[in-house]
């Protein structure tokens, strides 16, 4: 069993991922951590081997601070904050993904690779309208995966937030007398679930820490 704590636990990914821990059978919530529920980290990184953060930009560095301190691996799908600066922590493992779900791993892929091949792209990112950052994370990956493929600058991203909306990506490419469009939507939170179990259920032999990107997990060893 792996003993599993939620950072965020009272907040709509929170929700979803104890829901989802609790319904694993090798899994075990272990403990959930969330401000409006009058729980600290602290009081419950003891009681952990990983811990999965969907806090907000602001709390999501200083939590995996001291999870690693306290020895506990993290799993952090919280965006909008700096990765660079997990770089260098030791004493347990980190895996960030701005997007636990399949589809949009596949849609980055997709988009990378037309990249190399189309004259001119833009991204469109489409969320909830309570959602804090802008850009959404996955945007700003695709954009430097798209950059990265084709040499050029990253593409120019819009933001679209309205109420209604989980979310939702389209990267339009353009050239002479055409276009391609690559489409991804969330409809529901329990998308990011899966995603969100495999990397729990990797990070502590993770042979290289942080890891950013799902697909480092999907589509490698
Ligand atoms: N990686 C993915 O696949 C993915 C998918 C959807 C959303 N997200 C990201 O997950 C994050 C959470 O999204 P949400 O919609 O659940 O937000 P939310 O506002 O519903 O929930 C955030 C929760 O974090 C709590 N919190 C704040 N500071 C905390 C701290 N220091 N310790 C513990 N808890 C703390 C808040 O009280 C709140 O309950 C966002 O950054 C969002 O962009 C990631």
């Amino acid at each position: 069993m792996i003993r599993v704590g939620v950072a965020g636990a009272a907040g709509r990914m929170g929700v979803a991922a104890c829901a989802a821990i609790e319904a694993a059978q090798d899994l075990e919530l272990a403990g959930r951590a969330d401000p409006a529920l009058g729980l600290d980290l602290a009081s419950i990184l003891g009681a952990c081997d990983v811990l999965v953060d969907f806090t907000t930009p602001d709390s999501a560095l200083g939590n995996a601070r001291e999870s690693i301190a306290a020895g506990v691996h993290v799993v952090i799908g919280t965006t909008g904050f700096d990765v660079g600066a997990l770089e260098g922590l030791t004493g347990a493992n980190v895996f960030v993904a701005p997007n636990f779900a399949i589809g949009a791993v596949l849609m980055m892929e997709f988009a990378a690779r037309a990249a190399r091949h189309m004259a001119a792209a833009e991204i469109i990112e489409l969320h909830h309208d309570r959602k804090l950052d802008a850009p959404s994370g996955t945007a700003a990956r695709t954009a430097a995966l798209m950059a990265a493929a084709s040499g050029r600058p990253a593409p120019p991203i819009h933001s679209v937030r309205l109420p209604g909306l989980v979310a939702h990506q389209e990267v339009i490419l353009g050239d002479i007398g055409q276009t391609l469009t690559i489409r991804h939507d969330s409809l529901a939170r329990e998308s990011f679930m899966p995603g969100m179990l495999l990397a729990v259920r990797r990070v502590g032999a993770l042979e290289r820490s942080p890891v950013v990107g799902l697909e480092h997990l999907l589509f490698e060893g």
